[in-house]
């Protein structure tokens, strides 16, 4: 198969036009959202769903995000619309906020993981609305990535891991936020951080009062809420290390042993035959919308391994905090 890239502005319409109809006829199409590009299919479809596992490489025990352009067509999806959700989706919505509620029949097994539980969210990209409209489906949209890759930020990212598997990118620039939507399940009581992401538990607080924030579950706390917190996702081909400090001993101890070395640090360093510093922003919301972009970058050079200087504690940095951790873990067993 071939992958067409399409760059895309939204006065034209052709190109979405174009991708509406692959979507209708149940393909697939990657486009920008605000976070990281999105996969989509039709929602409604389990057999166009079930490709959007098979370009990714996905196991089909992790649930899909459901897009949609409007409240009203999140109300269809759900069996309640509780207040809470009514109340965020005012104040966050089109935005990066995935609120978990319980699914009606309506949605594909598929799509949930066998759960009773579906994901949605409203995206503030204007070409995710656009091609939303476009196609007046809901769109099933996991990151534009193969299975426990980093996240995609730009077309080429996406057209790095997935060309041959799919048939058109829609490429909008470089996504603004950078990192994956903050999921939240309203199905529990409290309602329950499932992943950190750009808008934060604080933010969340002020809407609807306390929810439990801790997004790590216990092992036996099975069945799955979101696999998404599984140990390694969201990870580089290089081993990725964090550090307390700013890395500068591990970078020495690694250039000593000839491995080539990326280091993501916040001064300037000058780079060396074996090492490519990327100097990170010092702003959350900058570093966040950096981060893939430079995991990808340092991917491509093909270091051997990636020395991390450890960002700012605080709220602003918990996603930053929690992607770098996924990423820096070992591999699990295959299953
Ligand atoms: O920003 C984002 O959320 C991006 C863009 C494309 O919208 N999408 C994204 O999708 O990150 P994905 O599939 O890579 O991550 C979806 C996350 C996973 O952690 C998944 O386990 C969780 O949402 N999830 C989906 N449905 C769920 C459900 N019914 N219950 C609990 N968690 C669910
Ligand atoms: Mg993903």
């Amino acid at each position: 198969m071939i992958t067409e890239v399409v760059k895309v502005d939204c006065h034209e319409r052709e190109p979405l036009r174009q991708a509406a109809q692959i979507l209708q006829s149940g393909g697939l199409v990657a486009f920008p959202t605000e976070t990281v590009y999105g996969l989509g299919a039709n929602a409604i479809s389990p057999d166009a769903v079930s490709g959007i596992f098979q370009a990714k490489g996905r196991p089909s025990n992790n649930p899909l995000i459901v897009h949609i352009a409007t409240v009203d067509q999140a109300k269809d999806l759900v069996q309640q619309w509780p207040n809470a959700a009514e109340r965020l989706a005012q104040q966050f919505w089109p935005g990066p906020l995935t609120l978990v509620l319980e699914k009606k029949a309506i949605i594909p097994d598929i799509v949930t993981a066998g759960g009773s539980t579906v994901a949605l969210r409203i995206p503030s990209h204007p070409i995710a609305l656009a091609l939303l409209q476009e196609s007046g489906l809901p769109l099933a949209a996991p990151s534009a990535n193969r299975s426990q890759a980093i996240s995609p930020t730009t077309a080429r990212h996406v057209l790095n891991g997935l060309n041959g598997r799919i048939p058109m990118i829609l490429d909008g620039g470089p996504t603004s936020g950078g990192l994956e939507s903050t999921v939240l399940n309203l199905t529990t009581a409290p309602p329950q951080l499932l992943r950190p992401g750009l808008i934060t538990p604080s933010e969340i607080e002020a809407v609807i009062g306390p929810i439990e924030r801790s997004s790590q579950r216990s092992e036996e706390s099975m069945p799955l809420p979101s696999p998404g917190m599984l140990s390694r996702h969201y990870a580089p081909r290089a081993p990725l290390l964090l550090t307390d400090g700013n890395g500068m001993s591990l970078v020495t101890l690694h250039l000593g042993q000839d491995h080539k070395v990326g280091w993501l640090t916040f001064e300037n360093r000058e780079p060396q035959a074996s090492l490519i510093p990327v100097v990170m922003p010092k702003g959350a919301g900058e570093y966040a919308a950096r981060l893939y972009a430079a995991l990808h970058e340092l991917d491509q050079n093909e270091v051997d391994v990636i020395i991390v200087e450890n960002p700012p504690s605080g709220e602003a940095w918990q996603a930053i905090h929690d992607r770098l951790k996924r990423a820096s873990e070992p591999l699990p067993e295959k299953g």
